[in-house]
């Protein structure tokens, strides 16, 4: 389909968002199947429709973000991070600052919040969780959630910590106000920094290289020392140590100096 270098200078005339950093080949497979699905036949009609259209425009966003996410994701992986990972960030510093950077509709900072409780008084956690897309965030605000995605919570959590509602189930608000949402652009905007663990997991994936290797440097500057970074499951590091980074446990990479 023609005029995606002019799409993309569109959007991000309209969102800011800077398209040419997303993996071409699989954001145009996606787009043009969307675009077809609406019944268009061009970028530029689908453009014209989504900057009129504020309906048609959140619809673009969400889909282009990709929200799917679930509680305690990889779940092998957590207990890495309660085992060992925690474990040896609490060493360091006795109040963990942490940051889930690509937080979609909540499941991975409410799952970092339960997980803490197992070390921390809720009055001492808090965690900064952001994300691109304010549907996903107004969706994680209300922390309504279908079964399915509750599968790998531990017994004990999940019941001290959700309510069911009709088929839905509703997180606590105690574990909700330890969480504050922001919107954020990883793409572009000034990362926060000062952190003992970031956690950044099946975002990178549709970047380009050249998209994540700034990304790193930037996570990097965002960690104290000796801070880590928690990435997804298909996303390891190919050299570490060009961002100052070592890799002790797969998934878990440490910042040094
Ligand atoms: C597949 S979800 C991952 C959610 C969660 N981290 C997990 O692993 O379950 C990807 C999220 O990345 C967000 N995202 C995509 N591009 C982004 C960007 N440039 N800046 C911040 N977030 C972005 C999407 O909105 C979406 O919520």
């Amino acid at each position: 389909m023609q005029g995606y270098e002019e799409f993309k200078r569109d959007v991000f005339k309209l969102t800011g968002l800077d398209l040419s950093l997303y993996k071409e080949k699989q954001m145009k497979r996606r787009l043009e199947s969307k675009i077809s699905r609406l019944g268009k036949k061009s970028y530029k009609e689908f453009f014209d429709l989504i900057k009129s259209d504020k309906k048609a425009f959140d619809d673009f966003m969400s889909y282009l973000t990709i929200n799917v996410s679930e509680f305690f994701r990889n779940y092998e992986q957590w207990v890495k991070l309660e085992k060992v990972v925690i474990p040896k960030l609490m060493k360091k510093s006795k109040e963990l600052k942490i940051w889930s950077a690509a937080c979609s509709t909540g499941e991975e900072p409410y799952s970092m919040v339960m997980l803490l409780t197992r070390f921390f008084p809720l009055s001492q956690i808090k965690i900064l969780a952001a994300d691109i897309d304010d549907e996903a965030i107004n969706q994680a605000k209300q922390g309504l959630y279908r079964e399915k995605s509750l599968d790998n919570i531990p017994r004990d959590l999940r019941e001290k910590y959700f309510e069911k509602i009709g088929s839905s189930y509703k997180i606590s608000e105690e574990i909700k106000s330890r969480v504050e949402f922001k919107k954020m652009n990883l793409l572009a905007d000034t990362y926060p920094t000062g952190f003992d663990l970031i956690v950044c997991r099946n975002v990178m994936i549709y970047f380009t290289d050249e998209a994540k290797d700034e990304m790193y440097r930037k996570f990097n500057a965002s960690l104290r020392d000796g801070g880590i970074l928690f990435v997804g499951s298909t996303e390891q590091i190919i050299s570490p140590s060009k961002y100052n980074f070592s890799s002790e446990e797969t998934f878990f990479y440490t910042k040094y100096l």
